[in-house]
């Protein structure tokens, strides 16, 4: 996923006088965020906004106009690495006009101190599972002097006096003795029981939000950077869900996605055990909360994948009609070495239980291709298995090397250019499966989100309830509301997308 900007929506308790004492305060309490990766970034993101905002800052839309500026960043493929350590040196120069740097996210825990010897203007580096101590490092950041105040001597702090271990504050002082740098680090609570839980998120879109409810990964992949950078697993209380959920329907939100690196293995705390919820049973909770319309979740393991899921939504109709679950690979020998703990016949049951439902429900999925060792009939094994399941949707990805992983070590790597021949022949065939699938809605009639509105096509964009884009034309005496539901009536089909017109 491509890095983001994002607008943001305060919450109405934070409204008038936290955003009015903010935007009058000094202008280097103003900041910019770029956030990188997936979803759970995203909403991570918009945490971080609504709490930089609680403590007084404004966000601003570029690097220029800001006194902070952030990365929040993703660490689960090295293309994705290499984006932030290239965004930090294009805009280095900006420390010399006294902005500040911080590093959040997946590569800020992954490298943590290593951060400022490769970019010593850094002055914030801080991994998800200590976002909770977040407007304490801010007001830390606060009171240290800026480059501006302070010049920065970069050969001098090659070396640097590095924070206390696993988290604090520590002042660098150059060769010259005049040029203190603050150094503030958030990188201690991979073992942490807390979730990132704040009242002050700032959602960036009006109508549809995320809302987490596990953090973290205990599955430990063997390819896979998630367990070592968000730390291990540890779910909300059912309780929090559901008020956070309410509390979005009373703002009109009207489609929830519930979001964790693995949401069924989900597992409710709540104080009255009387009252925990499995995740089956959240989700019906959350679906049945008066205003909302479309419940979604995403990412699910096919180990911990039960049929109630697939009985809830059988049962609750706001569940959407789409499953993401990650296969990675088609082969038995391939899945055993990434340590998934399925076996391709395992996966393909889950599959039958989701076939077998009564509402036409929508899979897709994740695979990786060119694992260390995996041969041209492994391969083979995953294109079979694309044939077999039939997805509406398959997110490839060419296997990449990650730091601290058990995969490090496994021998006969992949050629680049073979993982890439693998890629093309993976996405070729499933552009073919797609188009033919995508087909058979031609003629239909589908409900849609309207989300927004393609001004150069003079197209409308929807969702379906699968999660299939559904671009369309309305008459201009009859334009849907953004954040409506409507029908459209469906006429042509693409690999990725559907076309058609407003039923009015
Ligand atoms: N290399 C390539 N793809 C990866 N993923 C996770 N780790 C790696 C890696 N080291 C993919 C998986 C996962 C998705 C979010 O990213 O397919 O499901
Ligand atoms: Fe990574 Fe596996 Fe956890 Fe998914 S389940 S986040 S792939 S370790």
């Amino acid at each position: 996923m491509s890095a983001t900007k994002r607008s943001i929506r305060v919450p109405p308790h934070l409204a008038c006088r936290d955003i009015l004492t903010s935007y009058m305060s000094a202008d280097s309490k103003t900041f910019y965020l770029e956030t990188f990766g997936c979803q759970m970034n995203a909403h991570d993101s918009e945490k971080v906004v609504g709490t930089l905002v609680h403590e007084g800052y404004r966000q601003v839309e570029t690097v220029e106009e800001a006194g902070l500026v952030l990365y929040n960043t993703c660490s689960i493929r090295d293309k994705a690495e290499q984006k932030v350590f290239n965004r930090l040196n294009d805009y280095k120069k900006y420390h010399k006009q006294g902005k500040k740097f911080g590093v959040l996210g997946c590569v800020a825990q992954q490298e943590g101190e290593k951060i400022f010897e490769r970019a010593p203007y850094v002055a914030l580096v801080c991994g998800s599972a200590s976002y909770q101590n977040l407007p304490q490092m801010l007001k830390q950041l606060d009171a240290a002097p800026s480059a501006a105040r302070a010049p920065f001597d970069e050969a001098s702090s090659r070396s640097p006096a590095l924070s206390p271990a696993g988290g604090g504050i520590s002042r660098t002082t150059g060769a010259s003795g005049v040029s203190p740098l603050v150094r503030i680090t958030g990188l201690d609570d991979r073992e942490t029981d807390k979730c990132f839980e704040t009242e002050f998120t700032a959602r960036t879109n009006p109508h549809r939000g995320y809302v987490t409810i596990i953090e973290g990964c205990d599955k430990f992949c063997a390819y896979c950077v998630v367990p070592y950078t968000r730390g291990k697993e540890r779910s909300r209380t059912s309780e929090s869900v559901l008020a956070e959920a309410r509390q979005m329907a009373d703002l009109g939100y009207t489609e929830i996605q519930l979001l964790g690196q693995n949401v069924n293995s989900y597992k409710d705390s709540a104080g009255n055990s009387a009252h925990r919820k499995t995740f089956a049973e959240l989700l019906a909770a959350v679906a049945e909360v008066p205003g909302i319309r479309r419940v979604r979740f995403t990412t699910s393991h096919p180990r911990d994948f039960g049929r109630d899921i697939i009985d809830a939504i059988d049962a609750v109709p706001t569940l959407c009609d789409h499953v993401h679950l990650p296969v990675q690979s088609g082969s038995d020998r391939v899945l055993n070495a990434m340590q998934r703990l399925y076996t391709r016949a395992q996966y393909l049951e889950r599959i039958a239980w989701m076939k077998s439902a009564k509402r036409d429900i929508s899979i897709t999925t994740d695979t990786i291709v060119g694992f260390p060792g995996e041969t041209d009939n492994d391969f083979a094994d995953t294109l079979s298995l694309l044939d077999e399941v039939g997805y509406d949707a398959v997110f490839a990805f060419k296997y990449s090397p990650r730091p601290n992983t058990p995969a490090l070590n496994l021998e006969d790597a992949i050629p680049d250019e073979e993982k890439a021949r693998r890629l093309d022949v993976l996405m070729t065939k499933q552009r073919e499966i797609q188009s033919a699938s995508y087909k058979k809605y031609v003629g239909t009639t589908c409900e849609v989100l309207v989300e927004g509105r393609n001004q150069a096509r003079q197209q409308w964009l929807g969702r379906t309830t699968q999660n299939k884009t559904l671009n369309f034309t309305a008459p201009d005496s009859a334009p849907p509301e953004l954040g409506s539901y409507a029908n459209v009536h469906i006429t042509t089909s693409f690999a990725n997308s559907l076309v058609g017109e407003l039923v009015v």
